[in-house]
């Protein structure tokens, strides 16, 4: 099936509810073809929409380059542009529909430029800003957004937490009179809010305000805006997950130096939120760290591969640093392999694996935890020249 954009997947979840029945979509973050692969697969297995998406710092690193923070705008366009060709080539031969989105796009022209690459949906994130600048740069995303038929999503507040590799202490919840101003003034068709969720594994205790969802969603409705809401650091890092791998590092004899991360946001909070609007849910540290789990593990059982001129560049890394469970960081001795998926060599074709069983952990548990199993076939599929048709007669 073709790429098609974020809105029929919001509209969905939104004509469920109006029925009386939750079903929110999870967004899961794409590092590489093995990712996406997986992803697909598992989407297919259980007859589930998907939304893929790629962060800008997941197209700089897709570009080739290891510092993939300093990607420059053209880096990040070629690292778009494969995602995207990976995206849609694999997508094409899955019979159920997947949306390419952009997740955290901060700058407006990368976030265009994305549409232009083959993204099918974006979020530009102008949450850090003042309100006014905001509005008008999402007003310009939107614009040539709708212009090709894609999504947009858009923020207001800012969770806690690291984002793009810059540290948020604190979070500024949502004020629902700035996002109602927000979403009248722009258009967007999803919104991302900060109602106590927070990005990465170290979330504290989650509390979730669910009556900021209720306010921000009750005023888009009011008003007959065609808008859904969004959660974004809703990792669930469930029990199991971590005492894996937990498990996993103490037996390489590391356990001391690891910081064990919390538990993130239960499921059932996220299900009772998408009562309230929340029909995207934004699902990245469960991936990273069921990769991470896999990938000690195959150290413990192959040691031959803590030597290997490749694997073993990694091994050093994850040693050097056993709380740096972020796959792009210990990784970047594959880089070129895993963006690729070349497997020439058997060690690093051991390692895909591990990033392939990770993704698949995680996504055959929340898709099903989500409700979006069994209904792929209950998205009304427009692709983006549709919804550009439907945006120009709105
Ligand atoms: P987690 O950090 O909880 O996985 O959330 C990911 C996210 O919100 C990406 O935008």
């Amino acid at each position: 099936m073709k790429l098609i954009p974020l809105w029929p997947l919001m509209e969905m979840s939104r004509d469920l509810r109006a029925q009386g029945i939750n079903v929110a979509h999870g967004a899961y973050n794409m590092n590489s073809l093995v990712h996406i692969k997986a992803a697909i697969d598992v989407a297919q297995e259980l007859n589930s929409p998907l939304i893929a998406q790629g962060s800008e710092g997941a197209n700089g690193w897709y570009s080739g380059r290891p510092d993939f923070r300093n990607a420059t705008l053209d880096e990040k366009m070629k690292g778009a542009r494969k995602i995207a060709a990976d995206v849609s080539a694999y997508a094409a031969q899955a019979s159920v529909p997947v949306v390419l989105h952009l997740d955290h796009g901060v700058d407006p022209d990368f976030a265009i430029a994305a549409i232009e690459e083959g993204y099918t949906s974006v979020m530009y994130d102008g949450s850090s800003l003042p309100l006014e600048q905001n509005i008008a740069n999402t007003r310009r995303v939107v614009e040539a957004a709708h212009k090709k038929g894609a999504s947009v999503e858009g923020e207001i507040g800012g969770l806690a937490g690291a984002e793009e590799g810059i540290e948020h202490e604190t979070a500024k919840y949502t004020d629902p009179d700035e996002a109602e101003r927000y979403v009248a003034e722009t258009g967007v068709d999803a919104l991302a809010i900060s109602y106590g969720t927070s990005h990465g594994e170290f979330k504290g205790k989650v509390n979730l305000k669910l009556e900021i969802a209720g306010e921000v969603y009750g005023r888009i409705r009011k008003n007959g805006y065609q808008c859904e809401l969004v959660s974004h650091g809703s990792s669930s890092l469930p029990e199991h997950l971590l005492s894996g791998l937990v498990e996993q590092i103490r037996a390489a004899g590391y356990a001391d130096q690891f910081k064990r991360p919390d538990p993130g946001v239960p499921v059932e909070m996220l299900m009772k939120a998408s009562r309230y609007g929340i029909s995207k849910i934004n699902v990245d540290a469960d991936i990273r760290l069921a990769t991470t789990m896999y990938v000690w593990e195959y150290f413990n059982k192959n040691a031959d591969a803590r030597k290997d001129p490749v694997t073993g560049k990694m091994w050093e890394l994850m040693i050097a640093e056993p709380s740096k469970s972020r796959p792009r960081y210990y990784m970047t001795p594959i880089q070129q392999q895993m963006i690729a998926e070349d497997r020439s060599n058997p060690h690093v074709s051991g390692i895909l694996d591990c990033i392939a069983e990770g993704v698949k952990l995680v996504l055959r548990e929340r898709i099903q935890q989500l409700g979006g199993a069994g209904r792929a076939g209950e998205v009304e599929v427009r692709g983006i020249e549709d919804m550009a048709r439907e945006y120009a007669a709105a």
